[in-house]
């Protein structure tokens, strides 16, 4: 017999069993503030938040990272300090969703970018949308710049590695300590710094993770901070002869399209094959008696900077610093943040306060091969993160999924190209035997992390934020594709991009596992996916 309700029970003369009344989620959530507790660390939030809700960080006033995000779900917010040594700190947040255990009962950890300093909300927040408990810090310093390394080893080693790797913990054990259930696969996901610090986990500790999302890494650290000093250095600043303005960059982007842009077969501003583009920059040089003003042509200054630009970085006694940079970017990111007149924050704030710890130190004086050279001697708490080893990462049955944009500006993707081909070598295993554990996905059109000209939207980390980026299904995006990988054993072959501009798609492709080409089959819509096929 069924009783469905109190009336019944009461007209039946049944015996009245009430549950013990389970505290509320939010009563549960705000408890943590005295229920949970760390050695390391101190709760100074626990909140429960709804769906909708406009979090603000009045404490991001004084640096550049976000100011607010809007929750995408009921969660319950958790904010610690946890401290690393006697003269360093790290600010952690979880935030865990109602809607947790129907939905595998997972752990997404999320990467800083830059120089760190700002605690990824945006990705965390996506995260919560598709049920993950997501885990975010600001990796051992407020703000995006290189000022609290000054003097600070601790801190440093923090931004290198000790942040993720305890932050991750603590984390964990704070999402173990609430919900009722464990959890059941941790995954990891950033771009750029935060792909570092993903590979960083796939080098160094790949048994915290199941599965590990690392995109355009800022890896070979070292080369990336001097060829984006050099870059600076062979441009100069504005009035050099070397320089070149925001409008004349508009004009290389052009040349390279005109020069580059049918190597594929197909006219759409997008280079399937980067590496295929040998830009000629004499196409721009100005003749007798030509100027910009009248002609829209370069000097020859200018021609042999940009020639410089395109090449390889080499180092003293020939070793490469940096593979060359990707000949074609919609954002003029590189230009923004490397060579447009000022010298990266990037490069500089590591050399000043890390490397030598001298606020005199500048890029424009003091910056040559030797400054490489030491940087690299020193390698800072492991920073180049390039081992290419990653038997561990093997045998601990961790899969790690990347993905780097053939048009990113800042970081180019030869670098991740060229550190797969390194794995490949060290490890004696060619693709299909890398393919157990490790798949890189090129992709066309896509410029640092997020934007482009091409199918740039795959679903990956700093990605949501972009108009019109919620309404795509996120199911085979390159979160939910590294899950499938990891609980189905579902192995991706492709990773599906969408062309969003202004919030609509205009297109799709499914971009090919490396080293596979994308090669257009000649006839057909370039715009829809089977128009195009991955050939070895
Ligand atoms: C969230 O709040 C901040 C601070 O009040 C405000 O600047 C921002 O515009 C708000 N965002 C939205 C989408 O309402
Ligand atoms: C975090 O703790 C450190 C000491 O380990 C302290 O210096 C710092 O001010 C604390 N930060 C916050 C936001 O409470
Ligand atoms: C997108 O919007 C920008 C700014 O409004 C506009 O200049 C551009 O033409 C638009 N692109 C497309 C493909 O609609």
């Amino acid at each position: 017999m069924r009783v469905s309700s109190i009336a019944g029970a009461l007209a039946l003369n049944l015996p009245l069993v009430f549950a013990t009344p389970q505290p509320s989620f939010q009563s549960k959530c705000e408890a943590l503030s005295t229920s949970f507790h760390a050695d390391d660390a101190q709760v100074l939030v626990a909140a429960y938040v709804t769906a909708g809700t406009n979090i603000t960080f009045p404490e991001s006033a004084a640096n550049t990272c976000p100011k607010f995000v809007i929750s995408l779900a009921d969660i319950c917010r958790l904010r610690m300090n946890m401290t690393t040594s006697p003269t360093s700190s790290v600010i952690v947040e979880a935030f865990m969703p109602v809607d947790w255990s129907s939905k595998g009962q997972r752990s997404l950890m999320t990467g800083n970018g830059g120089l760190g300093g700002c605690i990824p909300y945006g990705d965390m927040v996506f995260g919560t949308s598709l049920g993950f408990a997501a885990i975010g810090h600001d990796n051992g310093h407020a703000g995006d710049n290189g000022l609290p390394f000054y003097n600070k080893p601790q801190v440093v080693k923090d931004y290198v590695w000790r942040a993720l790797y305890k932050a991750g913990r603590l984390g964990k054990k704070a999402i173990n300590h609430f919900y009722t259930g464990k959890i059941q696969k941790a995954y990891y996901m950033g771009c750029s710094s935060g792909g570092r610090q993903g590979l960083k986990a796939a080098q160094d500790f790949p048994d915290e993770y199941d599965g590990i999302l690392s995109i355009a890494p800022a890896i070979r650290y070292e080369g990336l901070s001097a060829a984006n000093a050099h870059y600076f250095k062979i441009f100069g600043v504005p009035g050099d002869a070397t320089f070149l303005t925001l409008e004349q960059w508009q004009k290389v982007h052009q040349m390279v399209i005109a020069q580059c842009d049918g190597i594929d077969g197909v006219l759409d501003n997008v280079l399937e094959d980067p590496m295929k583009c040998e830009p000629r920059p004499e196409a721009l040089l100005c003749g007798p008696g030509e100027s910009w003003a009248a002609n829209q042509c370069l000097t020859s200054a200018q021609v042999g900077a940009i020639r410089e630009f395109y090449q390889p970085y080499y180092g003293n006694k020939g070793k490469l610093i940096m593979p060359r940079m990707n000949p074609l970017t919609r954002e003029f990111l590189g230009f923004r943040v490397t060579y447009g007149g000022v010298p990266s924050y990037f490069s500089e704030g590591w050399y000043k306060y890390a490397l030598y710890n001298d606020p005199s130190w500048s890029v424009a004086a003091d910056f040559n091969l030797n400054t490489y050279d030491y940087d690299m001697k020193k390698d800072l708490f492991g920073v180049s993160t390039y081992k290419t080893d990653l038997t561990d990462l093997r045998n601990s049955g961790t899969k790690l999924l990347q993905y780097h944009g053939l048009s990113d500006g800042l970081i180019s993707s030869e670098n991740t190209i060229t550190y797969y081909n390194d794995v490949s070598r060290t490890m004696g295993l060619k693709s299909s035997q890398l393919d157990d554990f490790y798949r890189f996905f090129p992709v066309s059109g896509l410029d640092h992390c997020y934007t482009g000209d091409g199918a740039w939207f795959v679903g990956g980390p700093v990605q949501y934020s972009a108009p019109g980026a919620l309404s795509i299904d996120p199911s085979d995006g390159a979160l939910m594709t590294m899950v499938n990988w990891v609980e189905q054993g579902i192995a991706p072959v492709t990773l599906m991009g969408r062309k969003l501009i202004n919030g609509t798609v205009m297109g799709e492709r499914a971009h090919c596992k490396y080293p596979a080409k994308q090669t257009y089959k000649g006839t057909g819509d370039p715009d829809v996916a089977s128009s195009w096929e991955c050939r070895s």
